[in-house]
């Protein structure tokens, strides 16, 4: 079972009558395509994080906002975004889910020097698919993103597709104080790290608490999922509406109805969904947040207007992406053991190429967590094999928390799990695991360089749930 946590989200509005809609985030934002690089300065900000509450939360934003701005490209048109940057610590940017030429990877110490404070660095490509993205620092991202550091980036299909809106849901936790301060004392710990990461205690939409969008009867809508959050798995639930899915970390999948509620989006994942405004909707339709603490309203749709007539049919699917088909059957097989944590078995691991008892491990290097009895990354890759070679990675979760298991520069297809073959294998970057699952997903290694594979819960990650592999070209 996974371990739930019970929150109680602070409660900034019932979501009452009166309370403005200042947050409906649709495309698009900032245009990409010029020879003119984007600027993208991560800096300190200061930010309401409820638009009801007079009080502000000091956080570290790209150009002072939460999310980032969102960035949008075409597909297959090039790209230039300069990071300036305006911390008092090094960072780099990370563009999640893309299957980007490795030395834009924006991984520090692997495919980039960390950029200093002060100093700047170019990322130059061309993305290869349409769909959902997202970008975030790599350097100490447990605590760069917890702080604030994230944002959307959409790539945009060649031609626009059938829908009236298209509306990004990036959903984030922060860990606060009563007087919404930010909660700088918890980052780091290795309590929290050992468990199921460092959860926050605030929930926004697009950075904000009162987040509403303004749609009218009929209207079918393109819902972009993000989950922006260091640790937290979301339970979503979509009551009065019946929405499809039809993208999966950006891939588009065969549209099909989302019956399994609540929806788990786990950090890092994104799912575009398709939601039609019912003709005879009025007022507030919620997206619920569901823990054990209860239901929380996350965010609303708001129905005014004259109707219009609903489309009556299933939405057609995205134009694919064209991903490598991996074939099980010549694949080379990876096995990745996954240990340690609270209420775990895993009495010692290889630290710096020794073997070291867990106790030691968590005293003296903060690492409590290990992928095929290593913690932490290491001169050696977990694979190395030559460009276009098949593979599949058998995923065992041997720990009794749940984990989001991200693959960089590649997507893998999630063929089975606990044995049994996936009714559908969607397109993977991030793969959400339950406690102890067996996951099996099969990529083809086409994209030359040194990737990470690592838990995108990033205090895990920070405490050795961390690796790498190479494809050589
Ligand atoms: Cu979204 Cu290695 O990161
Ligand atoms: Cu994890």
């Amino acid at each position: 079972m996974a371990k739930n946590c019970s929150t109680r989200w602070i409660n900034r509005r019932e979501f009452l009558g009166g309370v403005s809609a200042l947050s409906a985030f649709g495309l698009p934002g900032i245009a990409a395509a010029s020879s003119l690089p984007t600027i993208l300065k991560p800096e300190p900000a200061r930010v309401h994080l409820f638009s009801d509450d007079e009080r502000q939360t000091d956080i570290w934003a790209y150009n002072q906002t939460a999310p980032g701005p969102t960035l949008t490209a075409k597909r297959g048109e090039q790209v230039q975004f300069r990071l300036e940057n305006g911390l008092q610590q090094a960072t780099t940017i990370h563009w999640h889910g893309i299957r980007i030429d490795n030395k834009m990877d924006g991984v520090a110490n692997m495919t980039q020097p960390p950029v200093e404070p002060g100093g700047q660095f170019d990322y130059v490509f061309t993305p290869p698919d349409a769909g959902t993205y997202w970008y975030h620092p790599h350097f100490k991202s447990w605590e760069q993103v917890a702080r604030g550091l994230s944002g959307p980036l959409i790539i945009e299909e060649d031609e626009p597709q059938d829908f009236d809106q298209d509306l990004i849901f990036a959903i984030d936790d922060w860990r606060l104080q009563q007087d919404l301060s930010f909660d700088e004392r918890s980052l780091g710990n290795l309590g929290d790290w050992a468990h199921a990461g460092r959860l926050g205690n605030a929930l926004t939409v697009n950075g904000s608490g009162n987040t509403r969008y303004d749609v009218s009867p009929g209207q079918r809508c393109r819902l972009r999922l993000m989950n922006f959050a260091t640790a937290r798995v979301f339970n979503l639930d979509f009551p009065k509406l019946e929405p499809w899915i039809i993208a999966v970390d950006g891939q588009p999948t065969e549209p099909r109805r989302l019956t399994d509620t609540p929806l788990m989006l786990g950090p890092a994942q994104r799912y575009d969904l398709v939601v039609d405004i019912p003709e005879d909707a009025a007022g507030d339709l919620y997206i619920d947040e569901i823990t054990r603490g209860g239901r929380f309203g996350a965010a609303a749709f708001t129905v005014s207007g004259p109707a219009q007539p609903a489309r009556n049919r299933a939405p057609a699917a995205l134009p694919p992406n064209n991903l490598a088909e991996p074939d099980a059957a010549k694949a080379q097989r990876v096995p990745l053991l996954m240990e340690g944590g609270a209420m775990g078995r895993m009495a010692s691991a290889i630290v710096d190429g020794k073997q070291m008892e867990i106790r030691e491990m968590a005293r003296s290097k903060k690492l409590v967590w290990a992928f095929n009895g290593i913690a932490g990354i290491i001169g050696d890759p977990l694979f190395r094999v030559e460009r276009g070679r098949h593979v599949v990675i058998e995923f065992e979760n041997r720990t009794s928390w749940q984990h989001a298991m991200h693959l960089h520069g590649h997507h893998a297809r999630v063929n089975s799990r606990n044995g049994k073959p996936a009714a559908v294998q969607d397109w993977n970057d991030t793969i959400l695991m339950q406690p102890n699952d067996r996951v099996e997903a099969a990529l083809v290694a086409d994209n030359p360089g040194k990737w990470m594979l690592h838990c995108h819960m990033l205090g895990h990650q920070a405490a050795g749930m961390s690796t790498w592999f190479e494809v050589v070209a």
